[in-house]
């Protein structure tokens, strides 16, 4: 067992670190305010290959692997969560499940745009109606001619207002309720109507939209089998959620970091409140739990490089290192006292970018299911229905 990075990881680290620490920290409090998408960064980021990190060079990526990418999102995050999620999105939930479930045409087709950066990816499987219960969404595809017509709204789609594709997922089979008969296809931005901006508790730098789709595509839009999308939802999810993961760490690395500075600098009492033993366990259990949840985060990063199974260690990594991170930045706001509270430092919006970490690509009551259905071994049903005794 070796716990150290390559040296082609690590580079990739200092690479994201370093435009991440100049081109995006200095300016994430502003955008956070004035609720910017800050669409400049995704070019740039685009120029250093890391709107593509991981997908291989001949879809125009830059061929790292998934921990390399993972160390991206920690490093986006640490300095703007908005842009770590919208790196997260375009690439784990739209990019990769092209690359993994397209077939040769619309790998050559989709994915080079996408890692290139020229267009954004958006994931559209939310509805109103269907958010935990992602199986029940009521979207639909109906044949058409040679191909689908597709109608239906999407709700919380990260990226929508800015994406140039989306890997949309309707109901093609009516008969069926629950996650069958579900399938997944590839839309163009003028295949959807944009309707709502949503206003949000943090993530101030990222967008977030609902969309109605009423569109007729070609039969080369329809991506893995008809009626079996709702696998590729999920496997897609597997691997968003280590990515989410990252995001978390990150974010409570940088509630670390200005804490620590914080108590180093701060005097009480007649002396550093570092030197206090009160703070000093703060930031113990930081280090330590930040500590935890990176090394669950690698575990689950280099499962799946190895072509591995990762669906619970994922979920393992989301759940605690989300948890984690809303708690420890919690913490970072109490070692700053009222400084903390005010915006005059980062602390309260990391602790606001943190709350969604618990909630999106599957909230924790989710992992948790996800990880106990993998404990006992077999598919537990999530409820008993309404009419049963
Ligand atoms: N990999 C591949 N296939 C999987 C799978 C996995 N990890 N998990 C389940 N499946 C397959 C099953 O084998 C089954 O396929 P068949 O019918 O062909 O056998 C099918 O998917 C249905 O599985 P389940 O019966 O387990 O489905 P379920 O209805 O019981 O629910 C669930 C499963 C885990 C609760 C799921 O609905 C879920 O993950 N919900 C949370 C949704 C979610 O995470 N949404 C995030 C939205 S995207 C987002 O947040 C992005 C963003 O903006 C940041």
């Amino acid at each position: 067992m070796d716990f150290g990075l390559t040296a082609d990881q690590r580079e990739v680290q200092a690479l994201a670190r370093d435009f991440a620490q100049a081109e995006i920290e200095p300016h994430a409090s502003e955008w956070d305010r004035e609720h910017r998408f800050p669409r400049e960064v995704f070019a740039r980021l685009a120029e250093l290959g890391l709107m593509g990190a991981c997908v291989p060079e001949e879809y125009g990526g830059a061929g790292t692997d998934f921990v390399s990418y993972v160390l991206v999102l920690e490093e986006l995050s640490r300095a703007d969560a908005g842009v770590g999620v919208t790196v997260a999105v375009h690439t784990s939930a739209v990019t990769l499940p092209i690359l993994s479930f397209g077939t040769d045409e619309q790998r050559s087709r989709f994915v080079p745009p996408l890692a290139r950066g020229e267009y954004l990816g958006a994931f559209a499987l939310t509805e109103s109606g269907a958010g935990s219960d992602a199986g029940s969404i009521v979207s639909r595809a109906v044949p058409a001619g040679d191909g689908w017509h597709i109608t239906g709204s999407k709700q919380w789609i990260t990226n929508g207002r800015h994406a140039g594709t989306f890997l949309l997922f309707a109901r093609t089979d009516p008969e069926v309720t629950g996650a069958r008969g579900v399938s997944a296809f590839i839309l163009d931005a003028d295949h959807v109507t944009i309707t709502r901006d949503e206003e949000k508790l943090g993530l101030n730098s990222s967008v977030t939209n609902d969309l109605t789709v009423d569109a007729t595509v070609d039969a080369d839009r329809l991506i893995g089998d008809e009626n079996h999308g709702f696998r590729i939802a999920m496997s897609t999810l597997d691997g968003g959620r280590i990515g989410i993961a990252a995001q978390a760490v990150g974010i409570a690395q940088a509630g670390y970091d200005v804490a620590l500075a914080y108590a180093k600098d701060r005097r009480a009492f007649g002396t550093r409140i570092a030197n206090f033993q009160a703070i000093q366990h703060k930031l113990a259990n930081m280090a330590m739990e930040i500590d935890a949840a990176r090394l669950l985060v690698m575990r689950a990063a280099w499962l799946k490089d190895a072509g591995k199974p990762h669906t619970s260690e994922g979920a393992k990594a989301k759940l605690f290192a989300s948890e984690m991170a809303r708690r420890q930045t919690a913490e970072a706001i109490q070692i700053l006292g009222g400084y903390g509270y005010t915006k005059e430092f980062p602390v309260e919006r990391y602790y606001r970018d943190a709350k969604i970490t618990e909630i999106y690509e599957g909230t924790s009551e989710i992992q948790r299911l996800v990880i106990a259905r993998s404990i006992l071994g077999e598919r537990q049903p999530v409820a008993q229905s309404e009419n049963a005794q």
